[in-house]
């Protein structure tokens, strides 16, 4: 990975070269002042749909549409300079054919100026991946769970635990590399696999709940400063209370509305002199 001080955003082909070499840090990010924060430190940044359920209370990310994706992915775009910037294609855009993806996929790089887009899936999509990278889109793949596919897989389970399960992803993470994939992020896979996978791919793996042995690690921001759903998965490691600390504020704000300490006159323009008091 080129040194973080040189001036200059990171690219796809920075992250492809990281392969093997110091881990690439990933996280997501889906607004402008998260971004700024996580772009000082991160050589990637995932505006990833995982936004319909972290920040829209979705069940699950299958409501999620390509206009939300542009919206923030453009936010995240504008608001950071260093971190090479991947937009996640929300279901339903694109697995039609490979056609529907390159129309989808040129909007999110046309509208929002990222660097690449992900996608997941893997036998069944190395056709639209090739289709797209052979006409300049780069794609990060995605293959393990698949959250995009949760009413299909029953649940949000760990994955290649049986024989046949380990041999589907292997075969799924070869298929996106041979059809151009920069990158590949496994998600919940169990350890022996994931390393496997890195072992085998020329590109970097980019792992969430899925072992040390990746090239590269992600997770959802909100997830590690306690700003998450109700489920934190086991895969999480927090960083910060953040969630708790926003409860405090609110408190200790509503409190002094309520006891008329708010605003103050260091919040007031031209505060009055204070009312004199009435003698009986
Ligand atoms: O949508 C998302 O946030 C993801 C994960 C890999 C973090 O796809």
């Amino acid at each position: 990975m080129p040194d973080r001080s040189q001036d200059r955003r990171l690219t796809v082909r920075d992250i492809a070269r990281a392969k093997g070499g110091e881990p690439i840090v990933c996280l997501t990010a889906y607004t402008a002042p998260v971004a700024r924060i996580v772009d000082e430190a991160c050589d990637l940044i995932l505006v990833g749909d995982s936004l319909g359920m972290v920040l829209y209370g979705m069940d699950s990310t299958v409501g999620v549409t390509a206009d939300t994706m542009i919206a923030h992915g453009r936010a995240v775009v504008r608001a950071t300079r260093r971190a090479c910037i991947v937009v996640d294609l929300p279901f339903g855009s694109y697995e039609q054919s490979p056609a529907q993806a390159f129309a989808t996929a040129a909007r999110v790089l046309a509208e929002t100026g990222c660097a690449a887009v992900k996608l997941e899936g893997g036998e069944e999509m190395a056709e639209t991946i090739d289709f797209l990278t052979a006409r300049g889109v780069p794609v990060l793949g995605h293959v393990g769970l698949m959250p995009q596919s949760v009413n299909a897989a029953g649940g949000f389970r760990v994955q290649g635990r049986t024989e046949e399960s380990a041999r589907r992803i292997l075969a799924d993470a070869r298929a996106v590399e041979a059809a151009g994939a920069f990158g590949v992020v496994i998600e919940n896979t169990v350890e022996l696999l994931s390393r496997t996978l890195t072992q085998e791919l020329a590109v970097p793996t980019i792992g969430i709940g899925a072992s040390p042995a990746c090239d590269g690690q992600i997770l959802v921001t909100e997830d590690i400063v306690g700003l998450g759903g109700a489920f934190t998965p086991r895969f999480v490691k927090r960083y910060a209370n953040l969630g708790g600390g926003l409860a405090g504020a609110v408190q200790d704000y509503a409190a002094d509305v309520r006891a008329r300490r708010f605003p103050g006159p260091e919040h007031t323009a031209n505060p009055a002199p204070p009312k004199a008091e009435s003698k009986a």
